[in-house]
């Protein structure tokens, strides 16, 4: 049997496994569906909210958003550009070490333009704390969040994102994006892993 067909006739467990090299997840929170129907909506409201003629910059916040992200750009029907800003707010396991730091800034100027930062997951809220008053100072004309989960957790947000894909568990997530020490990035839906 060629092993394109071998591939399809397997079942979705063993497929799992397979992209994870062995390794058991909890469960699938967001099946690949799900999240292509729900990141399609997004796009369309966020088209809807801004303005024709006016500058749009979606800026993606490095890694965890990057697949969300270009997702989200071709489901958003209006004239806009892109870029990425990386900070990171954890080491390398499962709990957060409470320190953004900026390895990268985004190059292109925010004056005067809508900015819309792309969030794979908003957890402490620690990173947008420190993110949004950085963002604030370079005097756009609008600065909103979207992020593909929220997970209602943290004591104090400086800001409500305007756009959630989902609201998600406490539980710690991988997959679209979301790591665990850079493994689970690649995967195609949302799971989590056993505690
Ligand atoms: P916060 O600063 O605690 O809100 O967390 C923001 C960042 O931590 C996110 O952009 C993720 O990169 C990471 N993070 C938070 N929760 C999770 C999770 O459940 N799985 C994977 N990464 C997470
Ligand atoms: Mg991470």
């Amino acid at each position: 049997m060629p092993d394109s067909l071998l591939k399809s006739s397997m079942p979705d467990s063993l497929q799992t496994l397979r992209r994870t090299g062995g390794r058991e997840l909890s469960r699938i929170i967001y099946d690949e569906g799900t999240i292509a129907a729900r990141v399609a909506e997004m796009g369309n409201a966020i088209a809807d909210e801004y303005p024709e003629g006016e500058p749009l910059l979606v800026l993606g916040l490095l890694k965890g958003s990057f697949i969300f992200l270009s997702d989200l750009v071709r489901h958003i029907p209006r004239p806009l550009h892109v870029d990425f800003i990386v900070a990171s707010s954890y080491g390398s396991g499962t709990t957060t070490s409470g320190e953004v730091n900026l390895l990268y800034d985004p190059s292109i100027s925010l004056t005067g333009k809508h900015i819309i930062l792309v969030e794979d997951i908003v957890d402490s809220g620690t990173t947008l704390s420190r993110l949004v008053p950085m963002l604030e100072a370079r005097g756009p004309k609008s600065l909103e969040i979207c992020t593909l989960l929220h997970k209602h957790i943290a004591a104090h947000l400086v800001r409500e994102p305007k756009w959630v894909g989902f609201d998600a568990p406490n539980e710690f997530l991988i997959g679209y994006g979301l790591d665990h020490s850079e493994d689970f990035r690649h995967l195609p839906f949302i799971g989590s892993l056993p505690h």
